[in-house]
């Protein structure tokens, strides 16, 4: 069953930021774990290995309230070096998929959250200035209890010259920026557009090996996971995993797939330019994320890489979180399921299947 989201998708993303979280994550009352960490993720003992992905938790109140929820590895939104707008609303509705996503697929969406639950949410990534995430993420990175970790995570953003040095550049003060907060794990989004073209930065194989040696040289000793989108092609995800995944300690995958979203009379359903083509998340996904992750484990076996491989993508239930586990995925998270199952940790410490 749906519960009142914590993210409300009637209300602008400020008024989210001002007023939220909402539902059952406006007033949780932290349940003193009596746990003991029985996993280990990235050299952090953690309770449970499940969390929320980068986004939904935009600001500390939102993390602090997953937190006390039992989501232990909840991820602060993914910020950048400096103030960025998000887009205008509407930035979440309801999409009808029959079966599983696809890219390339035009959906119809509405406001009618119904399950099995599919969402698209279009952002653009707003942030605000380091001058306030940085000690916002530092009182969480604190408040977590033994057996919970907070994950910071960042993205760079294109210059106005489009100069491709300024964009590495600003990949590596995001890494002080966060390094400067105290957070034990840092995640780079390179699921978003890359300088100089419209592709994504994972899609572009050297870039992203150079960022991601740039990163690790700013970040010693802190754990850099890196979080990409579906690939097609099982060739260039093994060329992904031969660069970068020799260089990054994690790799989360999946982010949104891409769809056309219209309203009911065929219309394009988010307002501006640029936002026909949506990303889509939810129960469609999970198909994608479950199969990458069985992917990535393959390639680090065949290439004797480390990584540990974080499942994204359509889980709703505890059913999802042990289908990911059984893919072999060391860590598991839900933005969508979360978000309308505020419970959803205490399900999955309920009725998971330990491994
Ligand atoms: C409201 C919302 C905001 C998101 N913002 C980000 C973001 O800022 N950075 C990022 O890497 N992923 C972002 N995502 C993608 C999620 O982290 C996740 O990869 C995707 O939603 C698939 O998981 P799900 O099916 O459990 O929702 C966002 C997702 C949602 C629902």
């Amino acid at each position: 069953m749906l519960s009142e989201p914590f993210y409300d998708p009637l209300r602008s993303y400020q008024d989210n930021f001002e007023h939220g979280p909402f539902g059952l994550f406006a007033d949780p009352h932290r349940i003193p774990s009596s746990e003991t960490p029985k996993h280990s993720f990235l050299g952090q003992p953690v309770n449970t290995p499940f969390g929320i992905p980068a986004g939904p938790l935009i600001n500390g109140k939102y993390v602090k309230a997953a937190l006390d929820m039992g989501f232990d590895l909840p991820v602060y939104k993914t910020v950048r070096t400096r103030q960025y707008p998000s887009h205008p609303w509407p930035n979440v509705l309801a999409v009808h998929v029959d079966g599983d996503l696809h890219t390339g697929r035009t959906l119809v969406a509405d406001g009618n959250y119904t399950e099995p639950l599919s969402i698209t949410n279009s952002f653009g990534v707003p942030s605000y200035d380091p001058e306030f995430w940085q000690p916002d993420m530092a009182a969480v990175v604190k408040y977590a209890a033994p057996g919970q970790v907070v994950v910071g995570s960042y993205q760079g953003t294109k210059s106005e010259t489009g100069s491709v040095a300024a964009y590495i550049a600003d990949y590596v003060t995001g890494a002080r920026l966060l390094k400067e907060t105290g957070v034990k794990i840092v995640e780079v989004n390179f699921s978003c557009p890359n300088e100089g073209t419209a592709a994504l930065l994972c899609f572009d194989i050297p870039r992203a090996r150079e960022i991601a040696e740039a990163i690790k040289n700013e970040l010693g000793d802190i754990p850099l996971v890196t979080k990409i989108a579906y690939f097609g092609d099982d060739e260039r995800l093994g060329q992904f995993v031969r660069e970068v995944g020799s260089v990054v300690d994690g790799i989360s995958a999946i982010n949104t797939v891409s769809a056309n979203v219209v309203d009911e009379q065929g219309q394009q359903a988010l307002p501006g330019e640029g936002r026909l083509s949506s990303g889509v998340c939810g129960h469609a996904i999970q198909w994608a994320g479950v199969e990458m992750v069985e992917r990535l484990v393959r390639l680090r076996e065949s290439l004797s890489l480390k990584y540990r491989v974080v499942g994204v993508g359509g889980v709703t239930d505890a059913a999802g979180f042990d289908r990911f586990r059984r893919a072999g995925a060391d860590a598991v998270m839900s933005a969508t399921g979360a978000m309308w199952k505020p419970t959803l940790a205490r399900e999955v410490k309920e009725q998971a299947h330990e491994l």
